[in-house]
């Protein structure tokens, strides 16, 4: 291994070892209401792509077990469940006694070759500082014409951005104006997008003339961390009027759609066939009172909080109901 990636490694390696059961307190939060519909997505990609006879589907990066809490019982029974974090792998145990639970490292499986009909993955692949050689590891361990199934629902991670992707794209923050009847009105929301640097020099190029949205547009290219700071609502919008002013055509790419192009390449490169690459979504239409528990208030003003998760309120949904959508990026590859 490089230097540098075993540098990256054991970093990586580290925080996640340090985490605690609570991590997963704030993704339940915004997961929970979405769940069912998850669940839909994961059953009917394992419908579609997982044989009666795949017996041992092997999970990396299980955390505190959210793909065993949506499969089918009988994807369930079939599961094995890893995390690299042994104190998650524990938790796991507790809460599924009939589970096959092991601490594992996705770069090192203690499997061997071959022995693997399925291997999946919900939120994990993404966060792994070195995706080729866990994607060689997932080879390595697949029967011939093994699959690897990975789910993903959780969105940016400056570590991603910074460690993986190198220094060729860069956050970029952008504007969504979101409109919502239960918050009294349309609202601003910032997200963040991963955009190319010599698009961010383009757009640089263009409002040369303004001083203020110069330096913030340059600030960020600077200093990508500084985005997931808070910035406040106001500078935002003065950045959005005059970017569309200028008629700045800028397309900027999200966490999923990198992830996409990433994972796609990465898979291919190692002689997988890819089989879905893609968003997949379910919705249902709920009364928005009876959905909104207490802790969920304002729910609509940290959309994308749970990865692609979104309320709609719109022309075609009848006042107090909500959309509920669900967005999954589901990626399956074949071996070969
Ligand atoms: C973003 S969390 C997702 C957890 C869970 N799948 C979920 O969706 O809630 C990523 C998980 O991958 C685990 N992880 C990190 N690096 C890993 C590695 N090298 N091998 C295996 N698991 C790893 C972490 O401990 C963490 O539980």
């Amino acid at each position: 291994m490089l230097e540098k990636e075993s540098t990256q490694t054991n970093a990586a390696n580290e925080r996640w070892k340090n985490l605690g059961s609570e991590a997963f307190k704030s993704y339940d939060k915004s997961r929970k209401i979405f769940r069912d519909l998850n669940a839909l997505i994961v059953q009917d990609t394992f419908g579609a792509y997982a044989s009666p006879k795949d017996e041992r589907i092997f999970e990396i990066g299980a955390g505190d077990g959210e793909l065993a809490r949506l499969v089918s019982p009988d994807i369930k029974r079939r599961l094995i469940s890893s995390d690299l974090n042994p104190k998650f792998a524990k938790m796991i145990q507790g809460k599924n006694r009939d589970l096959s639970v092991l601490s594992a490292d996705a770069e090192k499986l203690p499997l061997r070759d071959g022995e693997i009909d399925i291997v999946s993955g919900y939120s994990t692949f993404d966060i792994l500082p070195n995706m080729e050689i866990a994607a060689r590891e997932i080879g390595r361990v697949l029967k011939e014409n093994g699959k690897f199934i990975h789910f993903m629902d959780l969105q940016h991670t400056e570590y991603f951005v910074n460690d993986i992707l190198g220094s060729d794209k860069r956050v970029f923050p952008n504007l969504s104006r979101f409109e919502s009847q239960n918050e009294g009105g349309p609202q601003y929301h910032l997200f963040h997008s991963y955009a190319k640097v010599e698009d961010i020099r383009s757009v640089l190029e263009k409002i040369k003339g303004n001083y203020e949205l110069y330096d913030l547009v340059n600030y960020y290219l600077e200093e990508p961390a500084a985005a997931y700071r808070e910035m406040n609502t106001s500078g935002l919008e003065i950045m959005a009027r005059a970017l569309k002013k200028r008629g700045v055509n800028f397309t900027p790419l999200d966490y999923p759609m990198l992830f996409q192009e990433r994972v796609g390449e990465i898979f291919s490169g190692i002689g997988f066939e890819i089989l879905k690459n893609e968003m997949e979504l379910r919705e249902k239409t709920l009364n928005s009172d009876q959905i909104l528990p207490p802790d969920m208030k304002g729910f609509n003003c940290v959309r994308r909080r749970a990865g692609m998760n979104i309320f709609i309120n719109g022309p075609d949904i009848e006042p107090g109901k909500l959309k509920l959508i669900s967005e999954l990026h589901v990626f399956v590859a074949e071996k070969k």
